[in-house]
């Protein structure tokens, strides 16, 4: 495969892989909100393990904030999406792009089974930040709170458009 410099060698490995589960999942679902628009909770959204709606029970809540800053670092969350979340060797997690998603289930998801069992429950790159790379799940090393505090922390730290909060 020489393709020339927009291959990285990520693509290389996952196209395989997502080439299947693209089918799939177009076979399944079409999940069909492009980034700039927030999706919205009721649209076609696949239902993971949990199923329903999840709401992150601590979203604005300071205190579970300043846990969930701690667990950033902690959980080294920071070495990959930066100190302050601005990306880095991984995606950005303030800005109002999101890749599969900006609601709390999602992110929920993401973050306890990482992405490679989320794209198996269903769930493709709808949106697109500069770095396509999967990331590790942490539901073996976190519980579902301490997930749900991190998940705050990210909140806290959006630096988006207002208007596309859906959380
Ligand atoms: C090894 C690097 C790595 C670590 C460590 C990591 N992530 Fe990620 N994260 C990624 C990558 C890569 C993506 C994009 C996944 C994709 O495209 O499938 C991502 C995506 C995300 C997203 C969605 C971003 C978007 O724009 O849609 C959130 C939120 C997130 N991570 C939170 C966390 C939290 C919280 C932690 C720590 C508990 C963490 N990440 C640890 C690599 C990492």
């Amino acid at each position: 495969m020489k393709r020339g410099k927009r291959t990285t060698s990520w693509t290389r490995y996952l196209l395989p892989a997502l080439a299947g589960l693209w089918l799939t999942a177009a076979a399944a679902q079409q999940p069909a909100a492009p980034s700039q628009t927030a999706p919205t909770p009721s649209g076609p959204q696949p239902s993971g393990a949990a199923g329903g709606a999840l709401k992150n029970p601590y979203t604005d809540n300071p205190q579970a904030i300043a846990e969930g800053k701690k667990l950033w670092f902690s959980r080294s969350c920071n070495g990959c999406h930066g100190g302050m979340g601005g990306g880095g060797m991984c995606p950005p997690v303030i800005n109002d792009t999101w890749v599969y998603g900006s609601d709390d289930k999602t992110l929920f998801e993401l973050i306890k089974y990482g992405s490679v069992e989320l794209q198996k429950k269903g769930y493709t790159r709808i949106g697109r930040e500069n770095v396509v790379a999967p990331m590790p799940p942490f539901g073996s090393v976190m519980s579902d709170d301490e997930i749900w505090k991190v998940l705050a922390f990210v909140r806290s730290i959006y630096h988006g458009d207002p208007k596309l909060r859906n959380w």
